[in-house]
């Protein structure tokens, strides 16, 4: 493993999530302003070639799983090669290709994107009624999200999960529905803590707390049992008895997981950011196309990892944080 991915906290990083584009084919408000995002024109962006030479670094260095995310990922052209490319990556060492998906423009796609390496899917889908999809993602294509969960559940990826962002007053009375569809479907709901992004207008009394949550549900259910986590998970998983999947929480707000992370990001035009709040970049694109050899490359990836804070970077109070928008560090989130 090398030392350039082991932080001053002794954290190694072992987790890298690649942005593959900063566009979506949604507008979600908790992730992207009504206004929309200013795009970095493409040039700035990474092509296929450099994105494969960095994965290719970071996994030769200790990365074992990659995950592609946004802006929307499947809105990439070229992805299913990207793919492909990253599956020949499993023979030093990388044992998941995941990607974080809105599931829009999936349900065709996926059998392809499968065939060529990806095993691990995570989709997020906040709510069960079109309406409120309307609502959330200011576009219509609920129907699609569904087909595209339809197809993921019957695929042979090795994990399917739910991202659901729960909304005080608005989704937060649909938990029992999710909960439900963890019985007959080997799939993980996570209720996630909606979280301040530059431009989301977020709002603590929009948040709900997961010890809320799970109050409430384990009224509903008073079997339900603490289910085990994956190692550096972010979610805390429960379960239950009798049902063929489970539901999880992450907290980020409540109860922060900063003492595992192992993760690492690189955002579509080419930073490398430790930390999803952490506004301090450094351009790996700028390296690349100096010329720079891995080695040089590793070197300022070790001075970014090193300077890692502890939690939240450094921030005593991530409810006033400045960053950028998730839709640019990999929303489908990309948080910058
Ligand atoms: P797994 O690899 O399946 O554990 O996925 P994940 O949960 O890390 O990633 P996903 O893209 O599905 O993101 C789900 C939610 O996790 C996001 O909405 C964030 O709330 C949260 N999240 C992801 N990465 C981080 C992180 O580095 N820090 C914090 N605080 N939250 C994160
Ligand atoms: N708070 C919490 N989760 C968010 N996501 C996007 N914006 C936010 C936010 N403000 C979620 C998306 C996606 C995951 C990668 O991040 O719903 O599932
Ligand atoms: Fe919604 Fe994801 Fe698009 Fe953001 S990137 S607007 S969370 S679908």
């Amino acid at each position: 493993f090398s030392p350039a991915l082991v932080d001053s906290f002794n954290r190694k990083h072992d987790y890298l999530r690649i942005s593959l584009t900063e566009r979506c084919n949604l507008r979600c408000f908790y992730c992207m302003p009504s206004e929309g995002v200013e795009l970095s024109p493409e040039g700035k962006l990474l092509t296929n070639e450099e994105i494969i030479r960095l994965a290719t670094l970071f996994v030769k260095s200790g990365v074992t799983k990659i995950r592609l995310t946004g802006g929307e990922p499947t809105v990439r052209k070229g992805i299913d090669e990207i793919i492909s490319s990253l599956n020949e990556l499993r023979q030093f060492g990388l044992k998941s290709i995941a990607m974080t998906s809105n599931g829009l423009a999936l349900h065709r796609r996926l059998p392809k994107l499968i065939e060529n390496g990806l095993s691990h899917l995570n989709l997020s889908l906040d709510t069960l009624d079109p309406f409120k999809f309307e609502i959330i993602t200011r576009r219509r294509g609920h129907d699609a999200v569904l087909k595209a969960l339809d197809v993921a559940l019957k695929s042979s990826l090795q994990t399917v999960k739910l991202n659901v962002v729960v909304i005080k007053g608005l989704n937060d009375s649909e938990v029992f529905d999710f909960v439900e569809m963890t019985k007959d479907n080997t799939l993980s709901v996570r209720f996630i803590e909606f979280m301040p992004f530059t431009g989301n207008k977020w709002d603590k009394k929009k948040m709900v707390p997961s010890s809320e949550l799970l109050e409430h549900l384990s009224t509903r259910y008073p079997s339900l049992q603490r289910a085990p986590d994956e190692l550096n998970d972010t979610a805390r998983s429960w379960k239950i008895p009798g049902h063929a999947g489970s539901f999880g929480f992450i907290s980020s707000m409540s109860d922060h997981f900063c003492s595992s992370c192992n993760r690492l990001r690189i955002t579509a035009d080419g930073q490398i950011k430790v930390c999803l709040f952490d506004a301090k970049e450094m351009s790996l694109r700028d390296e690349l196309r100096k010329g720079a050899s891995d080695e040089e490359l590793l070197q300022t990836i070790g001075r970014a990892v090193f300077g890692k804070e502890e939690k939240h970077a450094g921030m005593e109070n991530i409810d006033v944080v400045t960053n950028r928008p998730m839709i640019l560090i990999g929303g489908h989130p990309t948080i910058r």
